[in-house]
């Protein structure tokens, strides 16, 4: 059992699970923290249950109902995302409470349709429309593709209370406490941008039209599907989303490169020596064999400069790089200044295609690229610390 004893706010409560199990997210992104599916009971003459939570945790959530709720029903179910992680535990919760209605956008029903099958009434609701739950009032506003195009949120004018579906959400367990305030928020910003660079990253405009469209409201406190609650950090984590989905940056650089041999690496070291004798601190390498793509995007997200190295492998990139290449392309990340480096023994491919990288990225080339021929002699390494350098300039400008 988890946090009931402590409301979120006057009557919600706090239903959520913690999955300490899954080692991918979406089964990709590492969960080394762990991470949290949060979901919340509004208890007013009507009862309200935001969200559902992994079906695989469905056991401990109904446990966790049942004990707030002491026996009363649950009236309806909102539906701010259908995504399993939250909307999982739909097909048991109905055949638990068979006469609860859903409620949800014309787009949610779409899919949950299709996802289960239902035969308790639904509550559609469009743009700001209300939903009465006695003194609870709540308001519906659409958020699409925050983080899928059926997304909404839900909001309490009486508590100027948020439930945010994914945005504002972030990996990591929630480990003896919901708030913000009581817990070592420490890890959780890194794992926040990571997060965002890979489930919201792409849909940088859409963060920005509803963080626009909700920029309105009063707020004391955002309950999102993932991470703690915000109160205390709330205008932090919404200003770091206006910052992220304007693709903002902080000064510093990111290497990605791979290497089999180490001659790349090489190359790479000179070039961050170049960035840090030109003034540049934040300096990120990422070996891309050892860093998680995730890791790298997320740096991506924070910092001005990217450089990348490959070695030429099968007339190609190093396969590695080539699918970091289609991961910042597919996100569509802007605002940077971006430069290249390759090598290759008989016929170099790999330094062409990330020269031409910049063209697709609409980024402007930083210095010149260089491509190396077999074993690195000093005239190279002395390009790749003039590239180094030339980095440090437009970073700075
Ligand atoms: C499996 C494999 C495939 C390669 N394919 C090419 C190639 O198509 N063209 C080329 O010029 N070099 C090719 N190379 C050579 C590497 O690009 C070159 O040795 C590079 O310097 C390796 O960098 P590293 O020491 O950082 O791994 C290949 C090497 C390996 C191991
Ligand atoms: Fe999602
Ligand atoms: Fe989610």
């Amino acid at each position: 059992m988890t946090y009931l004893n402590k409301p979120v706010a006057d009557n919600i409560y706090y239903v959520g699970v913690n999955d300490c199990q899954k080692h991918l997210f979406e089964n990709y992104l590492p969960l080394p923290n762990g991470v949290s599916y949060n979901s919340y009971l509004i208890v007013d003459e009507k009862v309200a249950l935001v969200d559902t939570v992994d079906v695989a945790f469905a056991d401990l959530f109904f446990r966790q109902i049942d004990e707030v709720l002491k026996g009363r029903t649950i009236d309806y179910l909102i539906v701010d995302h259908m995504e399993p992680d939250h909307a999982g535990s739909i097909g048991l919760l109905v055949n638990r409470y068979p006469d609860i209605q859903i409620v949800g956008n014309k787009k949610t029903f779409d899919f949950l349709k299709g996802y289960f099958t239902v035969n308790c009434p639904l509550v559609e609701v469009a743009e700001g429309g209300e939903l009465s739950l006695g003194k609870t009032k709540l308001n519906f506003y659409m958020a699409p593709m925050v983080h899928w195009p059926e997304v909404m949120v839900t909001y309490d004018p009486e508590r100027q209370l948020l439930f945010s579906a994914d945005a504002f959400g972030t990996f990591g367990a929630l480990n003896g406490s919901f708030c913000d305030d009581e817990l070592d928020l420490t890890p959780f910003w890194d794992d926040m941008r990571r997060y965002y660079a890979c489930i919201v990253g792409k849909y940088g405009m859409q963060v920005q039209g509803a963080l626009k469209k909700l920029g309105g409201l009063p707020l004391q406190t955002i309950c999102p599907t993932h991470g703690p609650v915000w109160k205390t950090q709330l205008p932090k984590v919404v200003g770091l989303y206006d910052q992220w989905s304007k693709y903002e940056t902080e000064p510093g650089c990111v290497i990605a490169y791979g290497s089999m041999y180490g001659n790349t690496q090489q190359l790479a070291e000179a070039v961050a020596q170049g960035l840090v004798d030109g003034g540049v601190r934040n300096v990120v390498m990422h070996n891309v064999s050892k860093s998680d793509a995730s890791y790298i995007l997320a740096d991506i997200f924070k910092y001005k400069g990217l450089i990348i190295g490959s070695p030429t492998y099968m007339n190609g990139l190093y396969p590695l790089i080539d699918s970091l290449l289609h991961k910042i392309e597919e996100r569509g990340i802007k605002n940077h200044v971006y430069g290249c480096f390759g090598s290759h023994t008989w016929a170099g491919t790999a330094c062409k295609r990330l020269t031409e990288f910049a063209e697709t990225m609409k980024w402007p080339l930083v210095g010149t690229p260089v491509d190396n021929k077999q074993g690195a002699d000093t005239e190279t390494l002395n390009l790749c610390y003039e590239l180094g350098k030339a980095m440090a300039a437009q970073i700075q400008m």
